[in-house]
């Protein structure tokens, strides 16, 4: 719908009844201010280097000047007043502005970002939000505390990094006029991270989530166990991080998650809108499980628990007929669960080389109802279709097609993770310093260039979304890890929210330029791709 003039000046109209003053007060006290006509550059919204790019983008060719005369309001109800925070914080680390909330009425506002809750809005998508970019108010339409976020990320990127002081008297930073209409391709756009190769702690995920954030991804699957490590407290077997938990690959000290911090993260994950997956992967992957308590192993084939820092895959099992593996299952799913208000939990389930394979489909299908019982959805790498798995059951193609496609056909619904073009542990080239090769070298075109849509052979409607891994066997710092994710984390970004239509390699590189000034202001270590136009450093 093409909204009018008139529906924004009744909009305009709502907001300053609820500010407790009449439009037309506001217009006199504002005039009291010290106000000469602003002179704004002409602009055009389509030259906007949004990623990712949204849904449709109307240009109007004047600005809104954000400066120091403008406040944010929200409506009387207070459920998007964190959000309205969030928008006032993140203009003040970028520009400088304190701009305040709700506080038209005190009549300081010449310009306002009003945050509207538009419930119609919520029959197109719960993330669906519209921005109206005027000369005086910005309008942002949302029905849901969600879909204001993802919009408040467009305006963010929309306010340049530079405020014009020479066209005024004091500074503005002219955001592009127009209308944003939006809402995202997948409901599901995830990045997963390995913890348990190398350990990250609550300061380096969370300043990987406020990237994360920024691009509206909306899921971050943490794997948390692994044969070198493991990483999440378990009250009801402490072994598993006093013994688990003290190592990692190349022989650092590793370290965990207690319960008190992993709650911190997934409430610092869910005030930027993203839901944490855990991962605990079984039955392979589980010697620093089986080396805290050896009664867990699967003997036969598995090799022998023993500290493991090593790279190599495969060879570890817990026991698959033992009620105590089960019992302890129990435990594990239902600790990790209570802390864990998202809808899955993963139970990994890949390369398990040691383990047999009716030994295997047993296994999954018990540890299914385990996962049920605790309230959650089964999430499983694709190799899960061995087993039978049901309607509730979601699968993660990362290897094989076929598997994919067998989950399908079994009911369940498919992410998208193919390795030789989503896993952001591939080098990018035969120089990369990090990385591994397995799969395939994924420069940043080869990362963006595929279609989610048609990629697996499976239909649109049972595809979830994307996730891109990133594995740590090669990464120990912060740094290592923003170098294999960023750039190519933006382009998965925009695989999973923008639609096939408004994809352009072309047009995605300019655009990723734009984000040039974003990484380096907040201290992301992004891989300077030769593929990419980028602007000289400062
Ligand atoms: C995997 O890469 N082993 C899922």
């Amino acid at each position: 719908m093409i909204y009018s003039k008139i529906v924004l000046n009744k909009y305009l109209r709502n907001l300053l009844k609820i500010g407790g003053t009449s439009f037309f007060a506001l217009g006199i006290v504002a005039c009291s201010q010290p106000k000469k006509p602003l002179h704004l550059p002409k602009t055009d919204l389509k030259e906007a280097t949004l990623v990712p790019k949204p849904l449709k983008t109307v240009p109007t060719f004047s600005a809104f000047a954000l400066d120091q005369y403008t406040s944010i309001h929200t409506p009387a109800n207070g459920s998007l007043d964190a959000i309205a925070q969030f928008l006032s914080e993140k203009i003040k680390l970028k520009t400088g502005l304190d701009i305040p909330i709700n506080t038209a009425e005190e009549g300081l506002a010449q310009r306002i970002i009003y945050i509207n809750q538009a419930d119609s809005l919520k029959t197109k998508d719960n993330e669906a939000y519209q921005l109206y970019i005027n000369k005086d108010s910005i309008i942002l339409n949302a029905a849901t505390s969600e879909a204001a976020f993802r919009g408040i990320q467009t305006l963010r990127q929309l306010i340049p990094e530079q405020s014009n002081d020479t066209l005024n008297e004091h500074a503005i930073w002219p955001v592009p006029s127009g209308k944003i209409m939006d809402r995202p391709n997948f409901g599901y756009r995830g990045t997963m991270l390995d913890v348990a190769r190398h350990f990250f702690d609550l300061e380096e995920v969370k300043k990987y989530i406020d990237a994360l954030a920024y691009y509206k991804i909306n899921v971050l699957h943490l794997h948390l166990t692994d044969d070198q490590g493991w990483r999440i407290e378990i009250k009801s077997w402490p072994k598993l991080t006093q013994i688990g938990g003290q190592t990692e690959v190349g022989g650092g000290k590793g370290g965990f998650y207690t319960q008190k911090d992993y709650k911190d993260l997934v409430a610092y994950a869910a005030k930027h809108y993203i839901t944490i997956i855990p991962e605990v992967d079984m039955p392979g992957h589980t010697n620093a499980a089986s080396l805290s308590y050896p009664i867990l192993h699967a003997g036969g084939k598995a090799e022998k628990p023993r500290i493991r820092t090593d790279m190599k895959v495969g060879y570890s099992s817990l026991h698959t007929k033992k009620d105590t593996v089960y019992s302890f299952i129990d435990n594990v799913v239902e600790e990790i669960a209570a802390l864990s208000p998202g809808p899955y939990f993963h139970i990994g389930g890949d390369e398990t080389h040691v383990t047999q394979k009716k030994d295997y489909v047993d296994f999954v299908e018990r540890v299914a109802t385990i996962v049920q019982k605790h309230g959650k959805r089964m999430v499983g790498w694709a190799d899960i279709a061995a087993a039978g798995i049901d309607s509730t059951t979601i699968s993660q193609f990362w290897r094989s097609k076929e598997n994919a496609i067998t989950s399908v056909q079994k009911g369940a619904k498919l992410i998208l993770s193919p390795a030789k073009k989503a896993y952001l542990d591939m080098k990018y080239d035969t120089l990369s310093k990090h990385g591994l090769s397995w799969a395939a070298l994924i420069p940043v075109d080869t990362a963006y260039l595929w279609s989610p849509e048609t990629y697996s052979g499976v239909p649109k409607e049972q595809i979830l979304g994307i996730e891109a891994p990133l594995w740590s066997e090669t990464i120990a710092t912060l740094s290592e890890l923003e170098y294999l994710a960023f750039p190519r984390i933006i382009g998965y970004a925009e695989l999973g929210w923008s639609v096939p239509e408004n994809r352009s390699w072309e047009g995605y590189k300019e655009r990723l330029v734009g984000q040039q000034s974003y990484l380096e202001r907040m201290s992301i270590n992004y891989y300077p791709s030769p593929l990419i136009p980028w602007n000289e450093k400062e």
